[in-house]
Order: C-alpha cells, then structure tokens, then sequence
C-alpha cells in the first residue's frame, strides 16, 4: 500500500538511539521538549505518520505517545491531537543571551536603559503594513499564477511586476519606464550591489557619493572595489558642479527627490546641471528614489530619470512605502545596462520569490497600493504636524528641517551639543540619531543636529516617543 497518508503528517525531527524502539523514542521527545525544540502547545504528527516516517509500527508510536501524555509531557484531546504539554517539565536551557531585557526598566547605576523609544530613521510603522489585502492580493496572485511561475524564471524578475512597476512608476514619478529595463531586486542594497559590481566590470573606477548618506551604501560600492569621492554640501544642497572635477568618477549616486538624512530637494538648475553632467562625461547618475512616495506640501518632485533615461539609473524600493522586510525592489536601467545587470543578477541568485513578486503585481494593479500610501501619506503627516507643534512648544529655538517629504525631519542642535544630547536620549531610552552619523569621513563637521524617524513607532509608541524627544531638546 502506497503511505500517502505519511505526508499529512508534520515532520519531526528526532535521533534515536539504542535498539529499545519505544524507551528511545520516549527519550527523544522528551530531550526535544526539555530543551524547548518543541514549544508547549506544537501539534505532533499522527501515530500513524511518525510510525511511517521512522519505520516502526504504529502501536509503538501510540503507546509512547500515551506513556507521555500520563507522565504529563504530552496532552492528548478529541479532535486536537497529540500536542506538547504547556506544563512542562522545567527547561534545562538558560535564557537566550539575545534576548533583551524588558525596555523602560532601570538597569542599576552606570548603564542607560535600553530604549524604550524608537525614533531612528529608515522604517515605516511596521504596524501599519496593510496585512488583509496583501493577503488577497497575494491569494489572488497565487490562484491566478501559471505554473512557470513557480520556475526560476527570468532573472529580471516577473513580466507581472515589471509590467505592473512601468506603468505605476509613469504614471506617480514621471519615470520613463519599459518592463525590459525593469530588473526587480532584493532592497536597493541589492540594486547597488549589482550595479557596482558591473560598473567596476566597465573599468569605472569611482561613484561619487553626496556629503551626507549611509555608510552602508558607500560601502557596498568600496567593496565592489569603487573609490567613494563626496560631493561637497551647501544650504542649496549638493554641490553637483564639483563633479567635473573628479577626475575617473564614471557615475554618482544621489538622494535628488529628497537628499537623505538632511532632507531637501535638489534644485532644479542642479538637477538639471548633473544630468548635464553624465552626458558630456558618458556618466552615469544613481538615482535613490527611496521615499518618492511621500510628499506633504507641495507636489510631488519627479524622478530625475525621466530628464535623461539613457543616462539615469532610477532604483527604487517598497521598504518604507510598505514593509523593508519584504525585500522587493525595483531599477529601471538604460537599455545596455539592464542586460549587464539582469546577467549579473543571474549569475548568483534571482533572489525575489516569484510568488511575492505576483502579489505586489497585484497589488499595485488592484490600486491596493496607491490606497495605503495615500492613507500612509495622511498618516505620516499628521505625526509630523505633531512634531513640528510639540518641539515649537517644547523648545521655540529648535528648527526642524526637512519635513515637507518622507518619514522623517531634521532637528538643528546648538554646535557642539549633538553626542551630549544622543547621550541624554540614550539614558532616557529613546533611540534617535544624529546627523553626523550620516556625515562621510572626508566631510567636515558644520551641522549638529538630530534625525528624527517620525514614522518609525508604531501609534501607540508614537506619544511617548515625541514626549522622551522633548525632553532632550534645548
Ligand atoms: C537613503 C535610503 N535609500 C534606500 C533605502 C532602502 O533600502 P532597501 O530597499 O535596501 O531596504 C533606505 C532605507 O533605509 C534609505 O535610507
């Protein structure tokens, strides 16, 4: 007879040991469940599967299943199965060392408290992601999905999404998008990644970066073997025009919608200066499209792609407009470039599951996605007018920067005065970051101030946070 119904059951994984078929494997659950591979609660598999799976018969399952239900490891009911005990036997293992330490709590003299606020920048409210319709989107994806879709498929990503991405990004950022220069990716990390290292295969031999950024992508570029020149930085913003000088710099990355962390847009003569730039040097312009999405008083800033589509990499990402950890992203490439980053991206993992690549196709088709950014958008604002408001009243001197787009604004400190208020934060428990966090070694230090993730909470963090901010201010 055919065990079929062996793959009903879950697998479990157990060693045993000596010839005594039962007492071993009453021994092995026991082991499992004492050092907490097994939770209390974990539904076992039938006598009949694990009989099947470890090649003895079913009785012996059976009777050590019971002998363990009435010394209490095991709990047996009607309709429920055979499951582990939530009174179990104490465990043996010590406390995980990775596990935190309850936040807010005073931890002695000497030590600030682990945060009990979170207002670092780079993440939406994590509550917020839209989980009911991406479910459906993803249920719906999945029932209409081909069966190559669950292949390797195309490197490039789904036709579904890159599809789905062309015309979205068109239509909301003014880019100049064709599904075969769409190559989806795993965060823009991935993006960079991919780029640089088939920049450098060109023989480039830097990317110029601006002023102020994250470490994380300048490194990703050094370690693609690229030099990282910084841009310098004055109160009109990055200072395009030092690029002629930079003398091997085959492509720059920028933040030109809304420079991050400090907040504001390009101008227009400079957005149009560095486009003016790649084309004369044969260059290259990185576009970091990262919160295109969220803009609050004035009309949203195009993507500079659509300038220059030949000479404009636009990446862009739904880690803030909907969740980083779903890890899709998105570039759209000038024609050549697309087929030496979609055979980079080939060449070791395509790394976007297509089944979530669908979803997003779906959802961004349904207008799911416009409806969360536009509720996001509303949302956002609110608790940056909450901002603006509590500092106003808390701390009349302080100016806050950057707030008419994105998830998060730039409080100005008095010079010199930035680490003793990341040190007060810290010790009241609230984990903010200072604009010289983002500053690039080379650059040197005129600003002090602090960045301010105000999506980052979720809302019932949200009040508490603003109030720990206060509290350090001036
Ligand atoms: C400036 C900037 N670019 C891009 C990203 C998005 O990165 P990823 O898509 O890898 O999550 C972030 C996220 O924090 C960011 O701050």
């Amino acid at each position: 007879m055919a065990n079929d119904w062996a793959t009903f059951g879950a697998d479990l994984h157990l060693e045993l040991r000596g010839t005594r078929l039962r007492a071993g494997l009453m021994d092995a659950l026991r082991e499992a469940v004492r050092s907490g591979r097994l939770e209390a609660g974990t539904r076992l598999p039938s006598s009949r599967s694990l009989a099947a799976d470890l090649g003895m018969a079913r009785n012996t399952v059976a009777d050590a299943y019971a002998e363990l239900v009435a010394e209490g490891w095991l709990t047996a009911r009607q309709g429920s199965g055979t499951r582990v005990a939530r009174r179990t036997a104490p465990r043996t293992l010590a406390p995980s060392a990775a596990q935190p330490p309850p936040a807010g709590r005073s931890r002695g003299r000497g030590r600030p408290a682990p945060p009990a606020h979170n207002l670092n920048s780079g993440t939406p409210d994590l509550a917020s992601f839209p989980r009911a319709d991406w479910l459906k989107a993803y249920r719906r994806a999945l029932t209409d999905a081909p069966n190559e879709a669950f292949g390797y498929g195309d490197p490039r990503g789904r036709p579904e999404l890159r599809g789905a991405l062309a015309e979205y990004l068109a239509r909301a950022r003014g880019v100049y998008a064709r599904p075969e220069r769409i190559v989806i990716c795993a965060g823009f990390v991935h993006g960079l990644m991919l780029i640089g290292q088939v920049l450098r295969a060109r023989g480039v031999r830097d990317v110029a970066v601006e002023s102020y950024g994250l470490d994380l992508h300048d490194g990703l570029l050094r370690r693609a073997g690229l030099g990282t020149p910084a841009l310098g930085f004055d109160e009109r913003g990055t200072r395009v025009e030092e690029l002629a000088g930079l003398d091997g710099c085959g492509a720059v990355l920028m933040t030109a919608a809304h420079q991050y962390p400090l907040g504001g847009a390009l101008p227009p003569d400079r957005r149009a200066a560095v486009v003016d730039w790649a084309r004369a040097s044969g260059g290259l312009v990185l576009e970091d499209d990262y919160d295109g999405e969220f803009r609050y008083d004035r009309q949203p800033v195009g993507a500079l792609q659509g300038l220059d589509p030949e000479r404009v990499v636009h990446l862009g990402t739904a880690s803030k407009s909907l969740a980083p950890g779903l890890r899709l992203a998105w570039m759209v490439l000038p024609r050549d470039l697309a087929v030496e980053v979609a055979e980079a991206k080939g060449a070791v993992d395509w790394s976007s599951s297509a089944p979530d690549q669908l979803a997003f196709a779906e959802f961004l088709r349904s207008g799911a996605y416009d409806r969360h950014v536009r509720a996001m958008r509303l949302r956002y604002r609110r608790r940056r007018d909450q901002l603006v408001a509590a500092v106003a009243a808390h701390s009349p001197e302080t100016r806050v920067s950057g707030i008419a787009a994105g998830l998060h604004a730039v409080l100005a400190l008095p010079p010199g005065t930035e680490q003793a208020t990341l040190r007060a934060a810290a010790w009241r428990g609230l984990a903010v970051q200072g604009v010289n966090q983002f500053r690039r070694p080379t650059v040197p230090s005129t600003l002090d101030g602090l960045v301010v993730g105000y999506a980052t909470p979720p809302d019932s963090g949200w009040q508490g946070a603003l109030q720990a901010l206060c509290g350090v201010l001036p």
